[in-house]
């Protein structure tokens, strides 16, 4: 049987890795997809540019308009990222007939819901597992592997750029800038860093497992984003010296009330999984109802890592170009007409512990204010930590863990706090989970 013809959009970090995949292991990989699947023409903007891999068996093109309009591929892979010229072309790939594969988490975030009603009525697949979490599985994981669960929640480190920046405030006590001015030179953050540090990547992400997790339409513009900007080292290790790490997390739970969708930054118990994965490194966990915890671990970002997901896609596809779309594995998991209409919790409603770091005046009276105000809005303290001054300071830090609250509840306990005379400039609060 001849092979198949794919068009490649983007010959970036991504797209050079999948051509040396698909080139070094050609042959296990025909072995598994029942054909051999073939690279015939890429497009990237700057083709004079040296790149990693070797461009010798197809032909590169700055056009990729023209590389969606060729009648020859039946397969266009999208590693050019962003929203548009990307949903363009997806589009355009679509409505040619052309089955798609996506690493571009932002593109299906935000108009997946678009282009996989375009894809059914086309009767084409658009495949998605690159866009999360690099080359861990996750999304056939939850959308197969997990089918007979109900899923109770997930919790996932899926920005490695910010796992990194938080890993190395931790181990070397470093400052936030440096790290992270070190993440873009190691090629982990986004074009834009800001996606990553402000939670943007992140919620992407977590858009999509919410959405094959609980059988939702994609809502982006319902997660509540946070990123780790606001993290300083002394919170870190404030936070090691009660016992937990931080760590930036995408949580998504769904209860009676409805859908709880939100990237923050969490202090976990040191002695939970999540909290020990470190360095770029991503894990999800995935709790089902049937098969209890679950957690998937590996790396998120990086040519091989993302190429391996890429390639996975692609076999995925040609094992299907012969299967009726009607019995398809859905794109959300869940079948098209069977979406439930949950509605996303609004943040007031959200029940967390907190971490919270006052900058108050060294005086009588000051903390028993702070205590009766959280005893007020009936917020439980569960440890407290009082730091000595700096030498010449006339501030001390506070900190503070408390119990389970109501979000809404914080918000008036912080108010009232930051009212008082004796508290210097923004209480810092940073949810804590036990992921139990
Ligand atoms: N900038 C992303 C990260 C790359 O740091 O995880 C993979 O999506």
């Amino acid at each position: 049987m001849s092979s198949v013809k794919v068009g490649l959009l983007g010959l970036g970090t991504v797209g050079a890795g999948t051509v040396n995949l698909l080139e070094r292991n050609n042959d296990e990989i025909a072995r598994r997809a029942g054909r051999g699947i073939e690279i015939i023409a890429a497009s990237t903007r700057h083709p004079e540019r040296p790149r990693g891999c070797s461009t010798e068996g197809f032909r590169v093109t700055r056009d990729p308009f023209e590389i969606v309009d060729d009648p020859e591929t039946e397969i266009i892979i999208e590693l050019i990222g962003g929203y548009e010229p990307a949903r363009e072309l997806v589009l355009r790939a679509i409505d040619n007939g052309k089955h798609v594969v996506t690493a571009n988490k932002a593109l299906i975030a935000k108009h997946g819901n678009e282009i996989f009603e375009h894809a059914r009525s086309k009767g084409v697949a658009v495949a998605f597992e690159a866009a999360v979490a690099g080359g861990i599985p996750i999304i056939k994981s939850i959308r197969e592997g997990l089918t007979g669960n109900r899923i109770e929640w997930l919790a996932g480190i899926i920005n490695g750029t910010a796992n990194y920046i938080l890993s190395e405030m931790f181990y070397a006590g470093r400052e936030f800038g440096e790290v992270l001015a070190e993440a873009q030179r190691l090629g982990y953050a986004e074009a834009d860093p800001t996606f990553d540090v402000e939670g943007v990547d992140a919620a992407h992400k977590l858009t999509i497992l919410a959405s094959i997790a609980f059988g939702i339409p994609l809502q982006y513009g319902n997660v509540h984003v946070e990123g780790i900007g606001h993290v300083t080292r002394e919170d870190v290790a404030y936070a090691e010296q009660l016992g937990y790490r931080i760590k930036h997390l995408g949580i998504a739970r769904q209860s009676e009330d409805g859908i709880e969708l939100r990237v923050h930054p969490t202090l976990l118990p040191e002695r939970q999984l999540l909290a020990n994965v470190d360095g770029v490194m991503n894990a999800v966990m995935v709790m089902g109802d049937a098969v209890g915890p679950t957690l998937y671990y590996g790396a998120g970002a990086g040519a091989a890592p993302t190429a391996s997901a890429v390639v996975a896609d692609l076999v995925d596809v040609v094992r299907a170009l012969n299967v009726d779309p009607e019995h398809r594995v859905p794109h959300l998991a869940f079948q098209s007409t069977a979406l439930s209409d949950a509605p996303a919790m609004p943040m007031a409603s959200v029940e967390t512990a907190y971490y919270l770091r006052l900058e108050v005046a060294d005086q009588p009276g000051v903390l028993a204010d702070i205590t009766r105000i959280l005893g007020n809005s009936g917020i439980s303290i569960e440890a407290i930590l009082q730091k000595e001054p700096a030498p010449g300071a006339d501030h001390v830090p506070v900190i503070l863990l408390t119990h389970r609250v109501f979000e809404r509840q914080m918000d008036e306990a912080q108010a009232q706090m930051e009212a008082l005379d004796a508290v210097q400039g923004r209480v810092t609060r940073i949810r804590s989970e036990q992921l139990q």
